[in-house]
């Protein structure tokens, strides 16, 4: 078959020659699908991406960022403290009220492929629950839960995912009855792809014979494929005033706190962000610069290690804000964003991406050799009108598991261990004592904050075995039930 004009035209304009040559080594099924891809294909996303990235150009490197050495660190919001004339109780009764009246959406980002992981499937399955074996899923959706029946406001939640989650993800909040969520207040929607290019020659690569290497177009793709796909109005009908996007990746996030949505109202934001202070200078967080009056991210990967590392006079970090990717909106500010093209700029970002050599077998290289092109959602932060920077504690809201098992850090030993940390401080607050090394977990789709604990656990109770609380019997008592039950039968 010939190859349909339009598309060799296409193909021609954009200087894609190996496409042609892959077209004519395949038979007419093989073509058809191809065919079918390229008929599939945004051709102008298309276009935009490989204006960045020409034949001939050396690899990327990151973007000329000599302006940093004038940019400032944010002076950020303390959660707790009082900062701009915003009291802390102040924020949190305008937080809770703005839940009362269902005036909060949350945006789920899950449509990431992992790769760092090595999991089979989406993310948002693994299970890392360190008594439940809950899985990153349920544990959100579970905090979502708990706020609804804290407030008695269902918050309506979309979840974006991408080609490579999108069946699975759908099937396991189906299987799992939604996590106890509202399924009409559960929208799901699926991001763009964009081509992967070869760093050296800028061609399309291929995944098999007759399919080219697609790639997510990273987090940013939420912002026109909400809209698109009429999530934003969906949120609109449901009286959703603010919005607020996080990461699949971070169990012990608190998105909806209500002091958090507070301070992003009370300051009249356009859009707000957690932050938390850096751990060390080298971690892989992006970090909130101020430049001319202007916040934006600076992605960790672009952040010269030189400048990474600088300290201020009193030996804290020159740019200390990390960002745990949680941030709010306002509605209106998103839909007007939504109608400009050029909000949100493409990234290229250098990746190992297996390789389907000539004789058909696929290299896997242990060096980045592929370009991908992503969006991220944080560049709106220079649009808005308004921002506000609140940072919140490390130990109570940042675990995000990237890497597998036995990794230096953030995988899921790390990530557990966090979990534990944070649901024994919550016990002693709650007046608990649990004995040295027994792991307590807290089930967030019932308990919110310590004031829900003694729901559950009377104060002064001391606890003994491995218990997710919040669940109505400690589990250490379901299992010795169900023993003696199946004894007894
Ligand atoms: C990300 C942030 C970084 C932040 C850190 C906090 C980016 C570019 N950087 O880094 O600033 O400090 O988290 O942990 O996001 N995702 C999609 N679609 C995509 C790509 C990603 O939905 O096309 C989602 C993933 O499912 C995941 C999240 O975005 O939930 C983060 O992606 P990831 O690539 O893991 O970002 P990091 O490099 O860890």
């Amino acid at each position: 078959m010939q190859l349909p004009t339009d598309i060799a035209d296409r193909l021609r304009t954009l200087d894609q020659p190996s496409i042609v040559q892959a077209w004519h080594s395949l038979d007419d099924q093989g073509q058809q699908r191809l065919l079918q891809q390229m008929r599939s294909i945004e051709w102008s996303l298309v276009s935009e991406c490989l204006s960045l990235s020409k034949p001939g150009d050396p690899v990327p490197q990151a973007a000329s960022l000599s302006w940093l050495h004038q940019a400032r660190s944010p002076q950020a919001l303390l959660m707790g403290s009082s900062f701009n004339h915003v009291l802390p109780c102040d924020a949190l009764r305008t937080g809770r009220h703005a839940l009362s009246r269902g005036a909060i959406g949350a945006i789920l980002l899950a449509g990431g492929q992992g790769t760092r992981l090595r999991a089979h499937g989406p993310k948002g399955c693994y299970p890392i629950g360190p008594v439940s074996k809950a899985s990153l899923y349920e544990i959100l959706c579970g905090k979502l839960l708990a706020v609804a029946r804290r407030y008695g406001r269902d918050v309506p939640l979309a979840v974006m995912t991408s080609c490579a989650t999108d069946d699975d993800t759908r099937q396991y909040f189906e299987n799992h009855s939604f996590f106890g969520l509202n399924s009409h207040n559960v929208f799901f929607f699926c991001q763009q792809e964009v081509p992967v290019l070869h760093a050296t020659d800028k061609q399309f690569m291929l995944e098999t014979p007759d399919h080219i290497a697609m790639a997510p177009d990273g987090h940013g793709g939420m912002l026109t494929s909400l809209a698109h796909r009429g999530g934003l109005d969906w949120f609109v009908s449901k009286g959703v005033e603010q919005l607020v996007s996080f990461q699949v990746d971070n169990p012990l996030i608190e998105p909806l706190s209500a002091e958090f949505l507070g301070y992003h109202l009370l300051s009249k934001a356009e859009m707000t962000t957690q932050v938390v202070r850096k751990e060390n200078p080298r971690e892989r967080v992006g970090v909130i610069v101020e430049r001319d009056r202007t916040f934006q991210i600076v992605e960790y990967s672009d952040l010269p290690h030189s400048i990474a590392d600088e300290r201020l006079s009193n030996g804290c970090l020159r740019f200390s804000c990390g960002s745990i990717a949680v941030h709010c909106f306002d509605i209106s500010f998103m839909i007007r964003m939504s109608h400009n093209r050029s909000a949100l700029p493409f990234h290229v970002v250098h990746k190992a991406v297996p390789l389907l050599l000539s004789n058909g077998t696929i290299q896997v290289p242990e060096n980045p050799n592929a370009l991908k092109f992503e969006r991220f959602i944080f560049d709106l932060l220079p649009q808005a009108e308004r921002v506000s920077v609140v940072e919140v504690d490390r130990n109570n809201c940042f675990a995000p598991l990237k890497n597998p098992l036995g990794s230096q850090s953030d995988g899921p030993e790390h990530v557990q261990r966090s979990m534990l940390a944070k649901a024994r401080a919550m016990m002693e607050s709650a007046g608990v004592h649990v004995d040295d090394g027994i792991p307590i977990e807290i089930d967030c789709a019932h308990i919110l904050d310590v004031d829900d604990i003694p729901h559950f656990i009377a104060p002064g109770t001391r606890m003994t075995a491995p218990t997710v609380v919040g669940r109505s019997i400690p589990i250490s008592i379901t299992v010795s039930e169900t023993f003696h039950k199946t004894q007894g039968n």
